[in-house]
């Protein structure tokens, strides 16, 4: 249930989609068996980053971070597994890019902070409130591929 991290919000980041990464994010997050419930392409607007982003608006980058992320589109998703909020979280690596480790997300697609490839909820709690701000209820789909190995 949610006490495991059952589901998080995972945004592709507009350089993603601009060097055509999002293949590879998504694949990233297959490949360890994970369940894609929702998705969607879209142009972020200030008001939903200005709630997203709402604890950093006082920081001094936070002018730049806006226009990063609403220079193009960017590709919302929520993926449901067991203990999908911290694993998730170690596949996306360091938010340093430059400190984040070989093999992770950030560590194999970037360089830098200002330019780090995705974000991911960073607790159970932010994910519940991450993901009603990027979705409505009937966007997340509920599925079952009858194969035990994706049952927890
Ligand atoms: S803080 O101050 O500790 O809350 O910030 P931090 O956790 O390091 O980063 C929070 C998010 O801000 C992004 N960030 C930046 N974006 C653009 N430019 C600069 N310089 C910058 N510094 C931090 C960082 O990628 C985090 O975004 P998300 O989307 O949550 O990963």
């Amino acid at each position: 249930g949610a006490g495991n991290g059952f589901q998080t919000l995972v945004l592709v980041k507009p350089d993603a989609v601009q060097r055509r990464l999002v293949g590879d994010v998504i694949g990233r997050f297959e490949r360890r068996g994970f369940k894609l419930v929702a998705m969607k392409l879209l142009q972020a607007d200030r008001g939903l980053l200005d709630q997203h982003y709402q604890h950093l608006q006082q920081k001094p980058f936070y002018p730049a971070l806006l226009a990063y992320m609403t220079s193009g589109p960017l590709v919302a998703m929520v993926w449901e597994g067991y203990n999908v909020v911290r694993s998730t979280r170690a596949m996306v690596g360091d938010t340093d890019s430059a400190k984040a480790a070989a093999g992770t997300i950030r560590g194999d697609l970037s360089m830098h902070v200002s330019r780090n490839v995705v974000h991911a909820s960073d607790s159970v709690e932010t994910a519940l409130k991450e993901i009603g701000f990027w979705f409505q209820r009937d966007e997340l789909v509920a599925w079952e591929c009858g194969d035990s190995q994706y049952t927890y």
